[in-house]
């Protein structure tokens, strides 16, 4: 037996010097995934690889790491490496296998959802626009132009990731991969064709050999051997459709996506770590945050119509990489508690009391020995006290209780101990007061120099159709923008026009925005919002005698990425467009002939990539302000530090900006949310959804653009801005988010720390609860204290005030404890502190300051 055992190590360590990984075996059964014969409870979390950058992803996945979890989910994005036909690219944020053998290397497992359909808020739902153009092509049907394609790349995916030896068949990360994606959520639009494709795409992947499991997520009749997950804000009702099958969860939404026009989305963290509390009380075994990271839709990656640039998400680890607080500790203090269960959790089912109305516990059983429970008050008014095996719990409304030994508490998810981080503003309207962290602005040196677009046909490539065009057809998505042009001859005097020159202009259009111009003027722009993408715009026109020219700049903002038919979905002006005069007298002008272009004479040029020839024909003089279509130049050089770096544009219209050619997104800064619908705090009791907890009232929905610090050079950057409706440069920011002070409150009642839990010798200690403070920076100290309180502390973190009672002695110890280092912890208990009001439940408030 021993001799065998050195027998494995010597094999391990001359395969490990070989660079031979050993292959795992990755399976299921009824309770878990199993992997090398040991089922497994996994907690995963979804960070999109193109929506951060090469330099941004070891970070990432070491804060995942950090955070307690297990696996990195992606989707790949088809249109991404695939963008022409047969032309595969795999460069820089589009380097798949790079990012799969980072998260390798971190030591976690991968869950690759191959689609490649993918939805994601992805433009087009991850397909190619040529696709669209495959003769005969039906989408995500029994369709045979579309199967085949759909083949041919998740062929190349899996082919991809096989030549590298990244499944754990082979030795590599990836432990699971998906097919399709919520396909059960519309397949009854497309009729029994669409049975027969799921039957298809299940054999399909299975085909591929990958060694690894395959599911199917919201697909209620995935065939076997495919497992059926659960998406949503909660899925511990979920039950897999076959008891051979593991109860999985691949999409627990932390927030919500922002759309341009929309209130900014948040999800309280206490309602997430029920969520997924309840999720493991009641058998799950894999969990996915949907989003552990968001990121940034750069360029035109973001679908729609109207999702924003920012793909934040509200997620723990925001856009720009920081973890969000309490956020991400809270989650991590959850997850360390769901791994000090999993050798019970991983056993059998558990079993089930009652515990009163509302009131539920679930134990689970490994042998004689493991036991671990979780108690449940998903009540939603009031918190109760419950006795569980002779013990008495105090559980909060909506609230799950984890207890790693069936006795003690190591977790309740409505009781946070995790620090929170305080925000502080510097120049900044307090539109982003809400931010987590603090936003300090720099105003930008700028000189600026500037090129108008020409409105109108400028292009040689322009040409002529009788009526009007559908966008995407004709666009292929190729830009944004489509101009459609008519010149009409008239006389002067028209009996139909009002005092003889003037006339409505009405203009019927399937989205997403246009701007209208005659005679070179602007008259008129109109948009549509993420529920209705139309656009009606009728506005009074005066008209010249003889020819008169009508220029239409239809824009597109993301194409649809959800829903049955979504790719069939259009865009642009479909008409009618109408003059209308006196005594509703009409000019249908809808099935003349039109002049068409694709896209901006500036495209064309590269003005957006700086080049060469682009530099000869800007203007430094008179720069103009809030003008239509105007590309806007200046150098710049990268802020100091390493602190994260965002542009504030709100004194833009909207457009798009590029720093040095690559773009940052779309950006709309006049697109402000509604002024209603939005609460100062959000009540985490009660069932959530997308709706419940919103943000950001009246307020532009997205101000800040993240810049990569990876696309800047010290000096002498380039940013250029194609500005569509007006404004001013001269009131754009950098900004950079930097950590202000940071708090943390825990009670006497909260459950103590979890690092103590493996230690026998520190029973007595695990009862005290721990109050735990750490700099996020490596090189930053805790430099001051601004507030300590125990006893009954009043307000939040920034304004905490002493309550009724207050213990004298808390600001001074500590201070004594925590001053110049980078983390501390204190008990949070009267023994520390001398009690100030015997029999009262007290907490300890504190405020600290980090500095270098
Ligand atoms: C799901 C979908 C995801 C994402 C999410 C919302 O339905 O599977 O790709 O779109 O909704 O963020």
């Amino acid at each position: 037996m021993k001799q065998g055992g050195v027998w494995l190590c010597y094999l391990l360590l001359i395969a490990c010097d070989l660079g031979i990984s050993l292959a795992a075996n990755v399976s299921y059964d009824h309770r878990a995934l199993v992997i090398d014969g040991k089922r497994r409870i996994l907690i995963s979390g979804s960070i999109h690889y193109p929506r951060s950058t090469p330099e941004m992803w070891p970070d990432l996945i070491q804060k995942a790491k950090d955070g307690g979890l297990d696996v990195i989910e992606t989707y790949v994005f088809w249109n991404l490496h695939e963008p022409v036909q047969n032309q595969y690219d795999f460069q820089g944020r589009k380097d798949l296998v790079k990012f799969v053998k980072m998260v390798a290397a971190a030591g976690l497992y991968v869950h690759l959802r191959i689609g490649p359909y993918v939805c994601a808020e992805w433009n087009y739902g991850g397909f190619p626009l040529w696709l669209h153009f495959v003769p005969g092509i039906e989408f995500r049907t029994d369709n045979q132009p579309f199967k085949t394609e759909m083949q041919r790349f998740t062929s190349k995916i899996v082919q991809l990731m096989k030549q590298e030896q990244l499944f754990a068949s082979q030795g590599g990360p990836i432990i699971l991969s998906q097919i399709e994606n919520e396909y059960g959520n519309i397949d009854s639009a497309y009729g029994p064709a669409g049975k027969l494709y799921i039957n298809w795409a299940a054999s399909m992947a299975t085909a591929q050999n990958t060694g690894v499991p395959w599911v199917m997520c919201q697909q209620a009749d995935a065939p076997d051997p495919i497992i059926n997950t659960c998406n949503g804000f909660y899925c511990d009702q979920f039950t897999p459709n076959s008891n051979q099958k593991p109860k999985m969860w691949t999409e627990n939404w932390t927030g919500w996506f922002l759309s341009f026009g929309g209130r900014v989305p948040y999800r309280p963290v206490e309602d997430i770590a029920f969520a997924v509390a309840r999720f493991f009380q009641q058998g799950g075994c894999f969990q996915n945050y949907y989003m552990y990271q968001g990121g940034t839709n750069f360029g035109h990656t973001s679908g729609g119509p109207f999702i924003a640039t920012s793909y934040d998400y509200d997620a723990p680890i925001d856009e720009y990489g920081i973890v969000r607080q309490p956020k991400w500790g809270h989650l991590k203090d959850l997850h360390s508690s769901v791994k000090l269960c999993e050798d019970a959790l991983a056993a059998a089912d558990p079993t089930f009391t009652s515990l009163g109305p509302n009131l539920e516990a679930h134990m689970y059983r490994a042998g004689p020995e493991k036991c671990a429970a979780f108690l449940a008050n998903v009540g939603t008014q009031s918190d109760q006290t419950v006795t569980f095996n002779g013990n008495s719990y105090h559980l909060p409304a909506w609230s799950v209780s984890i207890l790693p030994d069936c006795k003690n508490v190591a977790f309740n998810s409505a009781k946070i101990n995790s620090q929170i981080t305080r925000f502080e503003m510097t120049q900044i309207e307090s539109a982003f007061k809400s931010e987590v962290s603090s936003v300090s602005s720099v105003p930008l040196q700028l000189t600026w120099s500037w090129i108008p677009e020409p409105v109108g046909i400028s292009k040689s490539d322009k040409f002529e159709r009788d009526g009007l065009l559908e966008q995407v057809n004709t666009t292929a998505d190729l830009s944004d923008y489509l101009w459609y042009s008519l010149s009409i001859g008239i006389m002067g005097n028209e009996s139909f026009l009002v005092n003889g020159t003037q006339a409505v202009l009405h203009i019927g259009s399937l989205g997403h925005a246009l701007h209208a111009f005659v005679n070179g003027k602007l008259v008129g722009s109109g948009t549509g919002n993420s529920e209705n993408a139309k656009v009606t715009l009728e506005t009074s026109v005066v008209l010249k005698p003889g020819n008169n020219v009508i220029d239409l700049l239809s824009v597109t903002v993301g194409l649809q990425n959800y829903g049955a038919f979504f790719d069939k979905k259009g865009a642009g002006v479909t008409g009618p467009v109408t003059f209308m005069g006196i005594q509703n007298h009409t000019i249908d002008l809808s099935k003349k002939q039109w002049t068409y272009q694709v896209g901006l004479k500036g495209e064309e040029l590269g003005l957006n990539g700086n080049s060469d020839m682009s530099d000869t024909q800007w203007s430094s003089s008179d720069i103009p302000i809030n003008q239509p279509l105007i590309w806007y130049k200046a150098n710049f050089d990268t802020p100091d530090g390493d602190d994260p770096i965002a542009l504030d544009l709100g004194g833009l219209g909207k457009g798009e900006a590029w720093v040095n050619g690559q773009s940052i997104g779309r950006y709309w800064p006049s697109y402000s949310s509604p002024q209603d619908g939005c609460s100062s705090s959000c009540n985490y009791r009660g069932a959530y959804n997308s709706n419940k907890c919103l943000k950001n009232c009246g307020m532009p929905s997205q101000r800040l653009y993240h810049v990569p610090r990876s696309w800047m050079t010290q000096k002498g950057n380039t940013l250029v801005l194609f500005e569509e409706v007006g404004g001013d440069p001269a009131k754009i920011f950098f900004v950079k988010k930097t950590l202000g002070s940071l708090c943390a409150q825990v009670s006497e009642s909260h459950p103590s720390p979890l690092d103590a839990w493996e230690s026998d010798a520190r029973r007595e200690q695990r009862l005290v609860p721990e109050l735990r403070l750490e700099c996020p920076s490596a090189n930053q100290v805790i430099s001051s204290i601004k507030f300590a309180s125990f006893g009954t502390p009043k307000g939040t973190c920034g304004n905490f005030s002493h309550g009724w009672c207050s213990s004298q002695t808390a600001l001074d110890l500590v201070s004594k404890v925590c001053t110049g280092l980078r983390s501390c912890k204190v008990g949070v208990s009267s023994k520390t502190f001398g009690d100030p009001c015997k029999g009262v439940v007290k907490s300890l408030a504190v405020e600290v300051l980090c500095s270098v």
